[in-house]
């Protein structure tokens, strides 16, 4: 078995010359993140990979910061920064926990963890430092595999496949899990909003409170038009 510092390194090359899986969800979860930054703010994108999202903000705010437990993702980010003479973006290579101590608490304005949280050790403590690092009204957009409720046996699956080097360590994890933790940790406004992305995955918007909140009324289902990739999985 490799570990998942490894597995990330191992894929890194392979992983920049794959294509996105699906663009059209790609370009909306984009133009979502877009539209909720101002010129102005300060973001910070987690599991950034290959850098292909951070760089896609980077125009739109002042500076991106993108971090990444594979130090070949980032060597590879930072390969596109250049080449792309973009430079408000700075990538950091290391584990999302409370080791990563590069940027204060309060200092962000936004923050994105696509692909991510399910794969982190202890989501929980994630979300609460993802809560932490923000500015009051400052917002969190993830996208997560989100595979609790699928019927195919996902769990003994990639077990198998991390003892054989080809799977890193996933949560198997439902939408309503990610947005109930999400909820917990004291975001406000959040959204599992429909992308028109497969039925595993699950794309949230949330905010922390720009002030003191109360109630609980900080939930919110929304559908769009969009057609999903699979039949819609249950609630
Ligand atoms: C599925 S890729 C997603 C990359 C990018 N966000 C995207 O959407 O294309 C997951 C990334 O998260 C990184 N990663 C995995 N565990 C991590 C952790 N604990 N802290 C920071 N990054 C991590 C991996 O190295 C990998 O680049």
């Amino acid at each position: 078995m490799t570990t998942d510092v490894e597995f990330w390194n191992n894929l890194a090359d392979a992983y920049a010359r794959k294509p996105v899986d699906d663009p059209d969800a790609f370009e909306r979860k984009i133009t979502i993140t877009k539209n909720r930054m101002t010129p102005d703010d300060v973001v910070l994108d987690i599991g950034c990979g290959t850098g292909s999202l951070a760089l896609r903000l980077a125009p739109h705010g002042s500076h991106v910061h993108g971090l990444d437990l594979s130090k070949e993702m980032i060597r590879i980010a930072v390969g596109k920064a250049a080449a792309q003479r973009v430079d408000n973006v700075t990538f950091h290579t290391g584990p999302f926990d409370d080791s990563f101590d590069e940027l204060t608490d309060g200092s962000l304005d936004g923050i994105c963890a696509f692909s991510i949280l399910h794969l982190l050790d202890d989501r929980r403590s994630a979300l609460t430092k993802i809560f932490r690092l923000l500015k009051p009204g400052g917002f969190f957009i993830s996208s997560t595999v989100c595979l609790g409720d699928s019927l195919v046996p996902y769990r003994p699956l990639l077990t198998v496949m991390r003892w054989l080097g080809k799977a890193p360590r996933v949560a198997v994890i439902s939408r309503r899990t990610v947005v109930e933790e999400m909820v917990s940790a004291g975001f406000v406004g959040v959204t599992d909003t429909d992308v028109g992305a497969k039925a595993t995955i699950g794309f949230v918007v949330a905010e922390k409170p720009s002030i003191a909140h109360r109630g609980s009324a900080n939930l919110r289902i929304e559908h769009s038009g969009w057609p999903r990739g699979t039949k819609r999985e249950k609630r």
